[in-house]
Protein backbone atom coordinates (compact mmCIF):
# COMPACT_ATOMS: atom_id res chain seq x y z
CA UNK A 1 0.00 0.00 0.00
CA UNK A 2 0.82 3.61 -0.65
CA UNK A 3 -0.11 6.59 1.77
CA UNK A 4 0.97 9.78 0.55
CA UNK A 5 1.58 12.83 2.77
CA UNK A 6 -0.71 15.45 0.91
CA UNK A 7 -3.59 14.52 -0.38
CA UNK A 8 -4.57 17.87 -2.18
CA UNK A 9 -5.71 16.20 -5.73
CA UNK A 10 -8.25 14.13 -3.60
CA UNK A 11 -8.80 17.54 -2.41
CA UNK A 12 -9.54 19.10 -5.64
CA UNK A 13 -11.66 16.45 -6.91
CA UNK A 14 -13.79 16.46 -4.23
CA UNK A 15 -14.95 20.24 -4.62
CA UNK A 16 -13.73 20.73 -8.06
CA UNK A 17 -17.22 22.55 -9.00
CA UNK A 18 -16.97 24.99 -6.20
CA UNK A 19 -12.72 25.38 -7.53
CA UNK A 20 -13.63 25.52 -11.08
CA UNK A 21 -16.18 28.03 -10.70
CA UNK A 22 -14.39 30.46 -9.00
CA UNK A 23 -11.74 30.62 -11.22
CA UNK A 24 -14.21 30.63 -14.23
CA UNK A 25 -15.74 33.79 -12.39
CA UNK A 26 -12.63 35.64 -12.22
CA UNK A 27 -11.09 34.77 -15.57
CA UNK A 28 -14.40 36.12 -17.25
CA UNK A 29 -14.15 39.36 -14.63
CA UNK A 30 -11.27 40.74 -16.60
CA UNK A 31 -9.96 42.06 -13.26
CA UNK A 32 -6.74 39.57 -12.02
CA UNK A 33 -5.21 41.30 -9.59
CA UNK A 34 -6.71 43.35 -6.89
CA UNK A 35 -10.01 43.06 -8.08
CA UNK A 36 -13.68 42.04 -7.19
CA UNK A 37 -12.29 38.54 -6.24
CA UNK A 38 -9.68 39.31 -3.74
CA UNK A 39 -12.12 42.01 -1.99
CA UNK A 40 -14.56 39.24 -1.77
CA UNK A 41 -11.98 36.30 -0.10
CA UNK A 42 -10.30 39.08 2.19
CA UNK A 43 -13.98 39.93 3.44
CA UNK A 44 -14.54 36.40 3.78
CA UNK A 45 -11.16 35.87 5.94
CA UNK A 46 -11.70 38.78 8.06
CA UNK A 47 -15.43 37.55 9.11
CA UNK A 48 -13.76 34.05 9.70
CA UNK A 49 -11.39 35.13 11.83
CA UNK A 50 -13.94 37.79 13.94
CA UNK A 51 -11.05 40.91 12.81
CA UNK A 52 -12.07 43.92 10.95
CA UNK A 53 -9.28 43.31 8.52
CA UNK A 54 -7.35 40.92 6.23
CA UNK A 55 -5.16 41.86 3.95
CA UNK A 56 -4.45 39.16 0.89
CA UNK A 57 -0.22 39.00 0.25
CA UNK A 58 2.11 37.47 -2.30
CA UNK A 59 3.07 34.20 0.83
CA UNK A 60 3.49 33.49 4.35
CA UNK A 61 6.91 35.20 4.62
CA UNK A 62 5.73 38.40 3.05
CA UNK A 63 3.03 38.27 5.26
CA UNK A 64 5.37 38.52 8.24
CA UNK A 65 7.99 41.22 7.24
CA UNK A 66 5.18 43.12 5.59
CA UNK A 67 3.98 43.43 9.41
CA UNK A 68 7.00 43.91 10.98
CA UNK A 69 7.75 46.39 8.74
CA UNK A 70 4.06 48.01 8.86
CA UNK A 71 4.88 47.54 12.83
CA UNK A 72 8.49 50.00 12.01
CA UNK A 73 10.37 47.33 13.02
CA UNK A 74 13.96 47.30 11.45
CA UNK A 75 17.58 47.56 11.83
CA UNK A 76 18.65 47.77 15.79
CA UNK A 77 15.62 45.84 16.91
CA UNK A 78 15.05 42.69 18.23
CA UNK A 79 12.39 39.81 17.30
CA UNK A 80 12.14 37.18 19.75
CA UNK A 81 11.20 33.68 18.23
CA UNK A 82 12.01 30.04 18.48
CA UNK A 83 14.75 27.99 16.19
CA UNK A 84 11.98 24.94 15.60
CA UNK A 85 9.61 26.75 13.30
CA UNK A 86 10.29 26.48 9.87
CA UNK A 87 12.90 28.95 8.34
CA UNK A 88 10.88 31.79 7.17
CA UNK A 89 9.63 33.20 10.68
CA UNK A 90 13.34 34.04 10.82
CA UNK A 91 14.30 34.53 7.84
CA UNK A 92 10.90 37.49 7.86
CA UNK A 93 12.88 39.07 11.00
CA UNK A 94 15.99 39.39 8.96
CA UNK A 95 14.27 40.77 5.57
CA UNK A 96 13.36 43.88 7.59
CA UNK A 97 17.09 44.09 9.28
CA UNK A 98 15.97 42.99 12.92
CA UNK A 99 17.93 40.23 15.48
CA UNK A 100 16.37 37.16 15.14
CA UNK A 101 16.27 36.29 19.09
CA UNK A 102 16.01 32.79 19.48
CA UNK A 103 14.63 30.96 22.97
CA UNK A 104 13.04 27.33 23.56
CA UNK A 105 9.82 26.07 23.38
CA UNK A 106 8.00 23.84 25.62
CA UNK A 107 8.93 20.14 25.65
CA UNK A 108 5.56 19.21 25.88
CA UNK A 109 3.74 21.76 22.85
CA UNK A 110 7.00 22.55 20.92
CA UNK A 111 5.64 25.99 20.89
CA UNK A 112 7.30 28.80 21.92
CA UNK A 113 7.83 29.24 25.92
CA UNK A 114 6.37 31.85 27.65
CA UNK A 115 8.82 31.48 30.49
CA UNK A 116 11.69 31.97 28.09
CA UNK A 117 10.57 35.17 26.63
CA UNK A 118 10.93 37.31 29.56
CA UNK A 119 14.40 35.99 29.79
CA UNK A 120 15.91 37.21 26.59
CA UNK A 121 14.36 40.83 26.72
CA UNK A 122 16.10 43.71 26.35
CA UNK A 123 15.96 47.51 25.89
CA UNK A 124 15.91 46.54 22.05
CA UNK A 125 13.18 44.28 21.89
CA UNK A 126 10.33 45.48 20.09
CA UNK A 127 8.48 42.29 19.11
CA UNK A 128 7.30 38.82 19.95
CA UNK A 129 6.79 35.86 16.76
CA UNK A 130 4.93 32.99 18.28
CA UNK A 131 4.15 30.17 16.24
CA UNK A 132 1.34 28.26 16.46
CA UNK A 133 3.69 25.02 15.70
CA UNK A 134 1.94 21.99 13.88
CA UNK A 135 -1.66 23.64 13.95
CA UNK A 136 -1.86 24.29 17.93
CA UNK A 137 -1.93 27.64 19.15
CA UNK A 138 0.97 28.75 21.23
CA UNK A 139 0.09 30.71 24.83
CA UNK A 140 -1.05 33.66 23.50
CA UNK A 141 -2.67 34.68 27.17
CA UNK A 142 0.83 34.17 28.62
CA UNK A 143 2.36 36.33 26.10
CA UNK A 144 0.09 38.62 25.77
CA UNK A 145 0.51 39.15 29.26
CA UNK A 146 4.00 39.88 28.86
CA UNK A 147 3.74 41.69 25.75
CA UNK A 148 1.58 44.64 27.74
CA UNK A 149 4.24 44.33 30.52
CA UNK A 150 7.04 45.39 28.42
CA UNK A 151 5.56 47.19 25.80
CA UNK A 152 6.16 44.81 22.89
CA UNK A 153 4.21 43.65 19.52
CA UNK A 154 3.26 40.45 19.11
CA UNK A 155 2.51 38.92 15.32
CA UNK A 156 1.38 35.39 15.29
CA UNK A 157 2.86 33.28 12.79
CA UNK A 158 -0.12 31.43 12.16
CA UNK A 159 0.82 29.34 8.85
CA UNK A 160 0.05 26.36 10.26
CA UNK A 161 -2.86 26.78 12.73
CA UNK A 162 -6.24 28.41 10.55
CA UNK A 163 -9.39 27.35 12.55
CA UNK A 164 -7.28 26.53 16.11
CA UNK A 165 -8.07 28.08 18.75
CA UNK A 166 -6.58 28.52 22.50
CA UNK A 167 -8.71 28.25 26.10
CA UNK A 168 -10.57 31.06 25.63
CA UNK A 169 -8.82 32.94 23.24
CA UNK A 170 -9.05 32.97 18.68
CA UNK A 171 -6.25 33.76 16.60
CA UNK A 172 -5.91 37.48 16.14
CA UNK A 173 -7.45 38.30 19.23
CA UNK A 174 -4.24 38.79 21.61
CA UNK A 175 -1.70 40.48 19.08
CA UNK A 176 -1.15 43.14 16.87
CA UNK A 177 -1.71 40.78 13.68
CA UNK A 178 -1.64 36.93 12.75
CA UNK A 179 0.04 36.03 9.18
CA UNK A 180 -0.89 32.65 7.98
CA UNK A 181 0.74 31.01 4.48
CA UNK A 182 -1.77 29.55 1.65
CA UNK A 183 0.82 27.75 0.35
CA UNK A 184 -0.63 24.26 -1.00
CA UNK A 185 0.36 21.96 1.57
CA UNK A 186 -1.09 24.12 4.45
CA UNK A 187 -5.04 23.42 5.87
CA UNK A 188 -6.01 26.68 3.51
CA UNK A 189 -4.23 26.10 0.47
CA UNK A 190 -3.81 27.21 -3.14
CA UNK A 191 -2.71 25.75 -5.77
CA UNK A 192 0.25 27.83 -5.79
CA UNK A 193 2.10 30.78 -3.09
CA UNK A 194 0.14 33.54 -1.11
CA UNK A 195 -0.46 34.37 2.22
CA UNK A 196 -3.00 37.07 4.38
CA UNK A 197 -2.75 39.18 7.41
CA UNK A 198 -5.12 39.17 9.96
CA UNK A 199 -5.58 42.51 12.18
CA UNK A 200 -7.71 44.51 13.92
CA UNK A 201 -5.27 47.73 13.68
CA UNK A 202 -6.36 50.08 10.68
CA UNK A 203 -2.39 51.31 10.41
CA UNK A 204 -1.68 48.18 10.29
CA UNK A 205 -4.10 47.10 7.87
CA UNK A 206 -3.92 50.67 6.14
CA UNK A 207 0.60 50.10 6.00
CA UNK A 208 0.46 46.59 4.69
CA UNK A 209 -2.21 47.34 2.02
CA UNK A 210 0.50 50.26 0.69
CA UNK A 211 3.17 48.52 0.66
CA UNK A 212 2.25 45.68 -0.73
CA UNK A 213 0.81 47.07 -4.03
CA UNK A 214 4.38 49.51 -4.53
CA UNK A 215 3.51 52.16 -1.90
CA UNK A 216 0.82 53.17 -3.54
CA UNK A 217 -2.67 54.44 -2.55
CA UNK A 218 -4.06 55.98 -5.79
CA UNK A 219 -3.50 55.27 -9.37
CA UNK A 220 -0.11 57.14 -10.12
CA UNK A 221 0.75 58.02 -6.35
CA UNK A 222 3.65 55.97 -4.88
CA UNK A 223 6.18 56.18 -1.59
CA UNK A 224 8.56 53.27 -0.81
CA UNK A 225 6.85 49.76 -1.30
CA UNK A 226 7.05 45.99 -2.62
CA UNK A 227 5.03 43.95 -5.04
CA UNK A 228 3.58 41.25 -2.92
CA UNK A 229 -0.21 40.97 -3.85
CA UNK A 230 -2.74 37.83 -3.78
CA UNK A 231 -4.02 37.34 -6.98
CA UNK A 232 -7.80 36.95 -7.68
CA UNK A 233 -7.24 33.47 -9.17
CA UNK A 234 -5.94 32.09 -5.88
CA UNK A 235 -8.03 34.32 -3.97
CA UNK A 236 -11.05 32.69 -6.37
CA UNK A 237 -9.64 29.04 -5.30
CA UNK A 238 -9.29 29.92 -1.59
CA UNK A 239 -12.79 31.52 -0.64
CA UNK A 240 -13.89 27.81 -2.55
CA UNK A 241 -12.03 26.65 0.08
CA UNK A 242 -12.59 28.68 3.04
CA UNK A 243 -16.03 27.40 3.47
CA UNK A 244 -15.14 23.63 3.63
CA UNK A 245 -11.91 24.56 6.15
CA UNK A 246 -13.90 23.83 9.93
CA UNK A 247 -15.27 20.52 8.45
CA UNK A 248 -11.54 19.58 7.22
CA UNK A 249 -10.00 20.59 10.22
CA UNK A 250 -12.50 18.18 12.02
CA UNK A 251 -11.44 15.39 10.01
CA UNK A 252 -7.57 16.00 10.73
CA UNK A 253 -8.96 15.80 13.94
CA UNK A 254 -10.40 12.57 13.93
CA UNK A 255 -7.45 11.03 11.80
CA UNK A 256 -4.97 12.45 14.72
CA UNK A 257 -7.32 10.41 17.38
CA UNK A 258 -7.46 7.69 15.17
CA UNK A 259 -3.36 7.39 15.78
CA UNK A 260 -3.17 8.16 19.26
CA UNK A 261 -5.78 5.67 19.89
CA UNK A 262 -3.74 3.43 17.85
CA UNK A 263 -0.97 3.72 19.07
CA UNK A 264 -1.89 3.20 22.77
CA UNK A 265 1.28 0.99 24.36
CA UNK A 266 3.37 1.53 22.06
CA UNK A 267 6.92 2.13 23.71
CA UNK A 268 9.45 3.71 21.48
CA UNK A 269 8.03 7.15 20.85
CA UNK A 270 6.03 10.06 22.32
CA UNK A 271 2.99 11.29 20.76
CA UNK A 272 1.21 14.87 20.34
CA UNK A 273 -0.44 16.44 22.83
CA UNK A 274 -3.36 18.59 22.65
CA UNK A 275 -3.45 21.09 25.55
CA UNK A 276 -6.77 21.22 27.51
CA UNK A 277 -9.20 23.73 25.65
CA UNK A 278 -7.36 24.24 22.49
CA UNK A 279 -8.62 23.19 19.30
CA UNK A 280 -5.36 21.45 17.77
CA UNK A 281 -6.14 21.47 13.99
CA UNK A 282 -3.37 18.97 13.29
CA UNK A 283 -1.61 20.77 10.21
CA UNK A 284 0.99 18.02 11.10
CA UNK A 285 0.88 15.23 13.07
CA UNK A 286 4.21 14.91 14.22
CA UNK A 287 5.87 11.91 16.85
CA UNK A 288 9.12 12.24 18.67
CA UNK A 289 11.54 8.99 19.00
CA UNK A 290 12.79 8.30 22.30
CA UNK A 291 16.05 8.17 21.33
CA UNK A 292 17.52 10.14 18.54
CA UNK A 293 19.13 7.54 16.77
CA UNK A 294 16.03 5.92 16.10
CA UNK A 295 14.58 8.43 14.31
CA UNK A 296 16.21 8.04 11.22
CA UNK A 297 15.41 4.20 11.18
CA UNK A 298 12.11 4.98 11.63
CA UNK A 299 11.46 7.29 9.30
CA UNK A 300 13.57 4.78 6.53
CA UNK A 301 11.25 1.79 7.47
CA UNK A 302 7.75 3.91 7.09
CA UNK A 303 9.22 5.11 3.11
CA UNK A 304 10.41 1.60 2.40
CA UNK A 305 7.07 0.61 3.17
CA UNK A 306 5.49 3.05 0.97
CA UNK A 307 4.32 5.24 3.86
CA UNK A 308 5.75 8.67 2.81
CA UNK A 309 6.63 10.09 6.57
CA UNK A 310 8.46 13.40 6.82
CA UNK A 311 10.55 15.32 9.19
CA UNK A 312 9.40 19.03 10.64
CA UNK A 313 11.86 20.49 10.95
CA UNK A 314 15.01 17.80 11.93
CA UNK A 315 17.14 20.62 11.11
CA UNK A 316 16.85 23.82 14.06
CA UNK A 317 17.38 26.85 12.35
CA UNK A 318 20.58 28.00 14.52
CA UNK A 319 21.85 24.42 13.28
CA UNK A 320 21.74 25.02 9.45
CA UNK A 321 24.78 25.66 7.47
CA UNK A 322 26.52 29.19 7.42
CA UNK A 323 24.04 30.32 10.42
CA UNK A 324 23.35 33.22 10.94
CA UNK A 325 24.70 34.60 7.33
CA UNK A 326 25.98 37.69 8.54
CA UNK A 327 22.40 38.44 9.84
CA UNK A 328 21.92 39.50 13.66
CA UNK A 329 20.69 36.56 15.56
CA UNK A 330 21.12 35.58 19.29
CA UNK A 331 20.15 32.70 21.50
CA UNK A 332 19.81 33.06 24.79
CA UNK A 333 19.07 30.64 27.28
CA UNK A 334 19.94 26.95 25.38
CA UNK A 335 17.80 25.95 23.01
CA UNK A 336 17.57 22.63 24.20
CA UNK A 337 13.78 21.02 23.54
CA UNK A 338 13.93 22.91 20.20
CA UNK A 339 17.26 20.89 19.63
CA UNK A 340 15.45 17.59 20.98
CA UNK A 341 12.39 18.43 19.21
CA UNK A 342 14.64 18.30 15.29
CA UNK A 343 16.70 15.50 16.37
CA UNK A 344 13.55 13.16 17.29
CA UNK A 345 10.56 14.36 14.75
CA UNK A 346 8.81 12.47 12.49
CA UNK A 347 5.22 13.59 10.83
CA UNK A 348 2.96 11.25 9.83
CA UNK A 349 0.78 11.16 6.85
CA UNK A 350 -2.30 13.95 7.63
CA UNK A 351 -4.66 15.38 5.45
CA UNK A 352 -8.35 15.52 5.48
CA UNK A 353 -8.94 13.33 2.10
CA UNK A 354 -7.44 10.14 4.47
CA UNK A 355 -8.94 7.12 4.25
CA UNK A 356 -9.54 4.72 7.56
CA UNK A 357 -7.59 2.25 5.03
CA UNK A 358 -4.88 4.49 5.08
CA UNK A 359 -4.35 5.37 8.80
CA UNK A 360 -4.48 2.27 9.94
CA UNK A 361 -1.69 0.75 7.53
CA UNK A 362 0.41 3.64 9.04
CA UNK A 363 -0.49 2.43 12.12
CA UNK A 364 0.43 -0.75 11.65
CA UNK A 365 3.62 -0.29 10.55
CA UNK A 366 4.55 2.08 12.88
CA UNK A 367 3.32 -0.51 15.38
CA UNK A 368 5.35 -3.59 14.06
CA UNK A 369 8.22 -1.02 14.25
CA UNK A 370 7.87 -0.25 17.51
CA UNK A 371 7.40 -3.96 18.55
CA UNK A 372 11.20 -4.19 17.48
CA UNK A 373 12.87 -1.87 19.55
CA UNK A 374 10.13 -1.77 22.50
CA UNK A 375 12.66 -3.90 24.89
CA UNK A 376 15.41 -0.99 24.33
CA UNK A 377 13.71 2.09 25.56
CA UNK A 378 16.08 3.06 28.31
CA UNK A 379 14.15 2.85 31.67
CA UNK A 380 11.99 5.51 33.11
CA UNK A 381 10.87 6.52 29.45
CA UNK A 382 7.33 5.20 30.10
CA UNK A 383 5.14 4.13 27.36
CA UNK A 384 3.82 6.48 24.44
CA UNK A 385 2.67 9.95 25.87
CA UNK A 386 -0.12 11.82 25.09
CA UNK A 387 -2.07 14.26 27.59
CA UNK A 388 -3.25 18.08 27.92
CA UNK A 389 -0.80 19.70 30.26
CA UNK A 390 2.47 21.17 28.99
CA UNK A 391 5.65 20.26 31.55
CA UNK A 392 6.53 24.23 31.55
CA UNK A 393 3.57 24.92 33.27
CA UNK A 394 1.63 26.36 30.47
CA UNK A 395 -2.18 26.76 31.02
C1 LIG B 1 5.54 28.42 10.39
C2 LIG B 1 5.65 28.97 9.01
N1 LIG B 1 5.93 30.28 8.84
C3 LIG B 1 6.03 30.83 7.64
C4 LIG B 1 5.86 30.07 6.50
C5 LIG B 1 6.10 30.73 5.18
O1 LIG B 1 5.02 30.68 4.32
P1 LIG B 1 5.26 30.76 2.75
O2 LIG B 1 5.90 29.50 2.32
O3 LIG B 1 3.90 30.94 2.19
O4 LIG B 1 6.13 31.93 2.49
C6 LIG B 1 5.56 28.71 6.62
C7 LIG B 1 5.35 27.80 5.49
O5 LIG B 1 5.76 27.72 4.45
C8 LIG B 1 5.47 28.14 7.92
O6 LIG B 1 5.21 26.84 8.09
Amino acid sequence: MKVEFYGHVRQYHNIKSEIDKNIKTVLESGAYVMGPMLKKFEAELAAYHGTKYAIGVGNGTDAIWLSLMALGIGPGDEVITHPNTFFATAEAIWIVGATAVFVDCCPTTKCICPERIEAAITPKTKAIIPVHLYGQCADMVAINKIARKHKLKVIEDNAQGIGAHGLKFKIGQLSDAATTSFIIQKNLGTFGDSGAIVTNNADIDAAVRRLRNHGSTARNVHSFGFNSRLDDLHAGILSAKLKHIDAWNDLRRKWAARYTAGFKGCKTFDLPVELKGNRHVFHLYVIETKKAEWRDPLLEFLVKNGIDAKTHYSIAIHKQAGYPWGKKARIVGGVPNAESNAARCISLPMYPELTAKEVDYVIGKVKEWDQQFASKVPAGKGTAKSGDACCCGCK
